[in-house]
């Protein structure tokens, strides 16, 4: 209390300070109830209660609480499970290994129903054994996301499996390093593109309907380098803006339909994507990129996806860099630009 003190401003001392008095009284009577392992109903009232009350707070000032404070985290206290993603159907793409995989492993454990898509099935039966292990039900469905008729298989293959669609993480990307004025095989421009553009748009096309009915989440795994130039003009950025705009703009159309669209905006995140890349002749690069040797752990970017997707939010922007980028490119792009430049591997 008193840290917090030091650091509030004048002006939400009052509404800050009464909400912090009903957490706290929250909190202690949580204490109490967890020691004796019980959980009263007028428990509960007071959490929703404490919610009202902290919603009010505006978000900077909510940020300022120290992390007891934080109201997820009375919920775990309580025992009370996040059960958004309970037998929510879920399909992600590119979920063999990588980002995909893990969400898929983290929504095993909170129950979801999966359908898995990638294209290699050896991998894709390997996760789903430990998927099962964990508790999810779920079905391997192999799937190149850069053919239209196997996306549509897909998703009705899921279909046909649950009954409906909840949630459809478009995950599936493949990464490119080559400059543009080095590239040899054009052909690789257009690869990149049919995956990370082409591959979300085929499997969004087919799912919309289902996901209409259940008023559902639709998530698009895009790259912080789509809000910046990169250092390279090869496929991988521009095939990220391609799809941001595409959602982007798929969003303003669902307003009205219940159904949601987040955005996601990681850095580097280390699963020796880089090492997959594709180079100026179509072949991997099969080194890991400097970039990613101190890169966010998969385990937390697939825990921070679900948080966001899970609360329906428009976008996430991993990184602090990330979103002080868009600031500064706002009023020195000169300079962003450089910073792309000095990054070039
Ligand atoms: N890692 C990063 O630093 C980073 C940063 C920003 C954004 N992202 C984005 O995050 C997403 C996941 O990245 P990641 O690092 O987890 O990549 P990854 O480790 O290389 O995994 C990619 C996944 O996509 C699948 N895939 C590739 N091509 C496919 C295709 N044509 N059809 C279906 N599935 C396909 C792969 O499985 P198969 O090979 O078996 O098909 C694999 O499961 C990508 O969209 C990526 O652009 C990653």
């Amino acid at each position: 209390m008193s840290t917090l003190g030091a650091e509030k401003t004048e002006d939400c001392e009052q509404e800050t300070g009464f909400s912090i008095f009903m957490i706290e009284f929250h909190t202690k009577s949580v204490i109490i109830n967890n020691n004796q392992n019980r959980h009263h109903a007028s428990d509960h009232r007071l959490v929703l209660l404490t919610r009202r009350f902290a919603s009010i707070i505006h978000q900077p000032y909510r940020r300022m609480l120290p992390d007891h404070y934080v109201l997820g985290k009375q919920k775990k206290e309580m025992g009370m499970q996040d059960t958004t993603f309970r037998e929510n159907v879920v399909i992600i793409t590119g979920a063999s290994f990588g980002i995909g995989q893990h969400l898929a492993l983290q929504l095993a454990e909170k129950g979801a129903w999966l359908a898995l898509a990638a294209r290699s099935q050896e991998k894709l039966n390997a996760v789903s054994e430990l998927c099962a292990k964990l508790g999810g039900r779920v079905v391997a469905i192999p799937a190149d996301v850069a053919e239209p008729a196997l996306c549509q298989h897909l998703i009705e293959r899921a279909v046909q499996e649950y009954g409906r669609i909840d949630t459809l993480i478009n995950n599936a990307g493949i990464g490119m390093a080559s400059r543009f004025d080095e590239l040899q095989d054009l052909t690789v421009f257009e690869k990149v593109f049919r995956v990370n553009f082409f591959g979300a748009v085929y499997c969004t096309h087919y799912a919309l309907p289902y996901l209409k009915e259940t008023r559902g989440r639709i998530v698009g795994v895009a790259s912080q380098r789509a809000k910046f130039p990169s250092a390279t003009a090869d496929a991988y950025t521009p095939s990220k803006h391609a799809m941001v705009g595409f959602f982007d703009s798929l969003r303003i159309e669902l307003a009205d339909s219940g159904v949601s669209v987040t955005m996601i905006y990681p850095s580097w995140v280390s699963t020796g994507i880089s090492t997959r890349a594709l180079q100026r002749d179509g072949g991997q690069t099969g080194t890991l990129s400097k970039h990613e040797k101190n890169a966010m752990p998969v385990e937390v970017c697939a825990r921070r996806i679900l948080k966001v997707v899970a609360k329906r939010q428009r976008e996430d922007i991993m990184t602090f860099q990330g979103k002080a980028g868009l600031w500064l490119k706002l009023i020195a792009p000169k300079l962003v630009d450089e910073i792309a430049r000095q990054s070039t591997e």
